[in-house]
């Protein structure tokens, strides 16, 4: 069956933006000029899902607000011959997928914000796709997983290796063997494993693959880690009934959940902007300098 849904939780309280997410949702900070959850959605327009339900909670209206039109606005930058703008905001109302929004009441764990999507995805393949991590490589990541569907029709969860000492913040796979290259067939999956007690240094990335049984599973999933529902328990048990695989990502992951990798990434990101790379890059290099000049002063 093809994979044409995908489900993008958004309900979390982004407790680690705070207090920039005390009215803001997490997922509205920009990247230089543009919401992170844009970039998801445009991830999956680019590879090939056409529906997607979008998981909010309280003080998410901004996010169903971004993707609408804004009539006074649009009136205003033709009035002032604005086109460019004009188109550009135009733009984010016709990216090409039809959006859905439901509600978690209670931020319970991101197993609980999946399991609202139950009656939208029914009974289809779909993927998940979190605002925290965006990714890059020739083929999108989504598009990646999908491929794979396509040829396994099992569920496949997107790997990566990290540094050891980081194991402790992701779910964490015990690899059994690799059945291709980049595929493996996985033995167990951890959430937040104590790095004494990891089993492996793969892990789990913002983007998901699963078949629809993984409800049946989230119906009666006990809270795990840090008393929420936990998707990658719910994946465990899967696991143990159908083939679950891990796809090993080759591409470049920019980690925006957190302040010190989203500065990281707008910096980067800021530096291929064609309106203000060279500025950017220039002040960077007087940065440096500055920066060069204080460290001498102190020695
Ligand atoms: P995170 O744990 O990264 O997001 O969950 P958070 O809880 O918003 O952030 P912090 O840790 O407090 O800073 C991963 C994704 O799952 C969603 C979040 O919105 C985020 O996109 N999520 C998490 C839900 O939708 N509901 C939940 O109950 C938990």
């Amino acid at each position: 069956m093809k994979v044409r849904k995908a489900v993008i939780p958004a309900a979390g309280l982004g407790t680690r933006f705070l207090p920039a997410t005390k009215a803001l949702p997490k997922e509205m900070l920009p990247i230089v000029d543009k919401p992170t959850i844009q970039f998801i959605v445009e991830e999956a327009k680019k590879s090939g899902i056409e529906d997607i339900l979008i998981v909010i909670g309280k003080n998410k209206r901004p996010i169903e607000d971004h993707f609408d039109s804004n009539p006074e606005l649009e009136q205003d930058l033709k009035e002032k011959g604005k086109n460019d703008l004009l188109k550009l905001t135009q733009s984010i109302t016709h990216l090409g997928v039809n959006l859905y929004y439901t509600r978690q009441p209670h931020p319970a764990g991101l197993g609980d914000a999946i399991f609202r999507a139950r009656s939208f995805v029914g009974d289809e393949p779909f993927v998940v796709m979190l605002g925290d991590d965006l990714m890059d490589d020739k083929v999108p990541l989504t598009k990646q997983l999908i491929e794979r569907y396509n040829k396994t029709h099992a569920s496949t969860i997107a790997v990566m290796q990290v540094p050891h000492k980081e194991v402790s913040k992701y779910g964490v796979i015990e690899p059994e063997n690799e059945i291709m290259p980049g595929l493996i067939n996985v033995k167990s999956f951890v959430e937040k494993p104590d790095i004494d007690k990891a089993p492996s240094d793969y892990a789990i990335i913002g983007r998901y693959l699963l078949t629809p049984e993984i409800f049946d599973i989230l119906a009666h999933q006990k809270p795990g880690r840090g008393g929420e529902i936990q998707l990658t328990d719910a994946i465990d048990t899967m696991n143990k009934t159908q083939r679950v695989f891990a796809h090993v990502f080759k591409g470049e992951r920019h980690d925006v959940g957190n302040k010190e990798g989203y500065l990281e990434t707008s910096i980067e990101y800021g530096l291929k902007h064609p309106e203000i790379k060279e500025q950017l890059r220039a002040y960077i290099q007087r940065l440096d300098k500055k920066f060069e000049a204080e460290d001498k002063a102190k020695k």
